[in-house]
C-alpha cells in the first residue's frame, strides 16, 4: 500500500520524502518533517522502534512509544502519510538478511553498542525499498549514523538522496532527543555540559590555542568533574569519512 501510494505520487510527477523515526516524536523530528518540506511535495514518517538497533542490556523495552499523541503531532505539521509497520512486516518469519557497513561503524557510539550500526543499516535499507522516496533526511545529532546512511545508500545505489537535516536544541541548549525524557530534572542539568564542552573544544581548534589531544583529555576531564559517571567517547574526526 505503501509503495503503491508513493508510485501514484510519482506518476503525478510529485517528489517524496522520508523520515524514518522511532516515535517519541518532538520538536527535533518536527523541524526535520519542515525541512523536508522544503524540498519534495509529499512527506512520509515512518514509525518503528526496531528491535535490531538495541543491544541486550538496552532500552527496547522503556523506550517510549506513544503513537496517539504523535499522530497528533503529525497531522499539526502537515504530513501526508505515516507509516507504522508492525515488527513481522520489516522482520517476517525466517528473515536471514543483515546489511553492514564496515569501517565508518566502527569506534564512536558503536563502541559501547556491538551490532547497532547493522540493525540501523538493516532496517533503513528495509524502510527505503519498502518507500523508495526521492529523498530521505536524518538528524545531525546523530552523525555517525548519517555518515553510514550515505554511505550505505551511495554503495548499493539505492535513488534516495540521503540528507542531514539541522541539529535542534531546547530552550537551555540540549539536543532534542527522545530518551531525554529519562534524565531528572538534575541529570539535565550535567547533561548540558556536553554542548558547553563541545563549543569550548571547538573553539580551542578554531583558534589553535591546545593541541586537540589536550583540548580532549581536558573536556573528558570537565565533564567526569561535572557529575558524568562516564564519558563513552569525546573525539576530532573529519566529517566526511570519519577518519
Ligand atoms: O535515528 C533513529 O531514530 C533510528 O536510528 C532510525 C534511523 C529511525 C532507524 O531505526
Amino acid at each position: 500500500n505503501l509503495r503503491d501510494q508513493v508510485k501514484a505520487w510519482h506518476n503525478q510527477g510529485l517528489t517524496v520524502g522520508m523520515i524514518p523515526t522511532m516515535g517519541a516524536l518532538h520538536h527535533g523530528h518536527l523541524s526535520l518533517i519542515k525541512q523536508t518540506q522544503q524540498l519534495v511535495d509529499k512527506v512520509v514518517v515512518s514509525i518503528f522502534v526496531n528491535p535490531k538497533q538495541f543491544g541486550p542490556n538496552e532500552d527496547f523495552d522503556k523506550y517510549p512509544r506513544q503513537e496517539a499523541e504523535d499522530v497528533k503531532k503529525l497531522e499539526q505539521v502537515s504530513a501526508d502519510l505515516l507509516y507504522a509497520p508492525d515488527p513481522e512486516e520489516i522482520y517476517p518469519g525466517g528473515f536471514l538478511t543483515n546489511v553492514s557497513v564496515r569501517k565508518i561503524t566502527e569506534g564512536l557510539c558503536a563502541a559501547k553498542r556491538p551490532g547497532h550500526f547493522d540493525g540501523v543499516t538493516t532496517v533503513v535499507t528495509k524502510l527505503l525499498l519498502q518507500c523508495q522516496p526521492d529523498v530521505a533526511i536524518f538528524g545531525e545529532k546523530d552523525f555517525q549514523q548519517y555518515v553510514v546512511l550515505k554511505r550505505l545508500t551511495d554503495d548499493l545505489d539505492i535513488p534516495t538522496k540521503v540528507i542531514c537535516g539541522t541539529l535542534i536544541r531546547d530552550e537551555d541548549g540540549l539536543a532534542t532527543s527522545s530518551r531525554n525524557i529519562y534524565l531528572t530534572p538534575e541529570e539535565r542539568k550535567i547533561a548540558l555540559e556536553i554542548p558547553r564542552t563541545l563549543k569550548k573544544i571547538v573553539s580551542e581548534v578554531e583558534t589553535g590555542t591546545l593541541p586537540l589531544q589536550v583540548s580532549l583529555d581536558q573536556g573528558v576531564q570537565h565533564l567526569l568533574n561535572s557529575g558524568f559517571s562516564e564519558v563513552q567517547y569525546l573525539e576530532i574526526r573529519q566529517s566526511d569519512n570519519l577518519e
